[in-house]
């Protein structure tokens, strides 16, 4: 849909140029603009994420290590985009501390594929249950079932800080059941979380130093299940945030 107030085609969605007498007519640019501001709209986008990209992430330049770290990760996540669909495994997997840009990463790399034209949707994994149970538990109208069959159904599933739910049968069965769709059908998934997994390591102080003993910080199986973990790890490319400061509880810098 043309915008109605464009300048350059005056909301026919069409503009008309002239070349050696001959004139011909071209689709406004205006059309793909208003279908991007459209999906980004559908996406359901958290109001703090509206404007995250890659443009807008910050690289420390205090230190090199997490400068280098970052880097890398954010070059991944936008090679993740730049060869969407052809990538070899459908989905990312972001994983890493609390604060330090994973939903950032998986916001930009989803506006990017909005604004491409491609459909998703953003799903807080916590919101997303609850809304999943309140419509199994009461008799609402098809607006919370809709959050399932969107889940499964949307082209691109934001799903984030997956697994930060308290563990029942019932969350590890609708959890196995989204991921279990999604990768039947090979539909890509941006996931985040925070907690850990022995096959990813490296996130934080999440095993004991005494041989033998449990380690003291929940596990991605724990939470979701050894089924869903399994497909997970197939599907995703699985990015580990390097060992960064808390964004949000940063020293207040001049550029915010
Ligand atoms: N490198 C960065 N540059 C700019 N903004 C950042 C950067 N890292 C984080 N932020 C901002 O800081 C806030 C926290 O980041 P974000 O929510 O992405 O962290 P997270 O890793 O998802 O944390 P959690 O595990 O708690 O969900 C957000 O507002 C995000 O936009
Ligand atoms: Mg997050
Ligand atoms: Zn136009």
């Amino acid at each position: 849909m043309a915008k109605l107030d464009c300048k350059l085609c005056s909301g026919t969605g069409w503009t008309v140029s002239e070349q050696d007498g001959i004139s011909s007519a071209e689709r406004c640019s205006c059309v793909a603009e208003s279908q991007a501001e459209q999906m980004e709209k559908l996406a359901q986008i958290p109001e703090n994420y509206q404007r995250a990209s890659f443009e807008n992430f910050h690289l420390p330049d205090d230190n090199p290590t997490a400068r280098r770290g970052l880097s890398d990760v954010m070059l991944a996540v936008s090679g993740f985009t730049r060869i969407y669909p052809k990538n070899p495994k459908p989905g990312l997997l972001l994983v890493g501390p609390p604060g330090t840009g994973k939903t950032h990463l998986a916001v930009a790399a989803l506006r990017l594929l909005l604004a491409r034209g491609h459909e998703g949707v953003f799903f807080d994994y916590q919101n997303l249950l609850e809304r999943i149970r309140s419509s199994y538990n009461e008799k609402l109208g098809t607006s919370t079932r809709e959050a399932y069959r969107s889940a499964l159904e949307t082209e691109i599933l934001l799903l984030d800080d997956l697994g930060a739910h308290r563990v029942t049968d019932w969350v590890e069965d609708t959890v196995t059941s989204i991921v279990n769709f999604r990768y039947n059908h090979r539909k890509p998934l941006i996931a985040t979380t925070n907690l850990v997994d022995p096959d990813i390591g490296g996130t934080g102080p999440e095993k004991s130093q005494v041989p033998g003993a449990h380690s003291f910080r929940t596990t991605l199986e724990e939470r979701v299940g050894e089924r869903a973990r399994s497909r997970l790890f197939e599907m995703c490319r699985v990015i580990r945030m390097p060992s960064v400061n808390d964004y949000r509880i940063k020293p207040q810098r001049a550029d915010r």
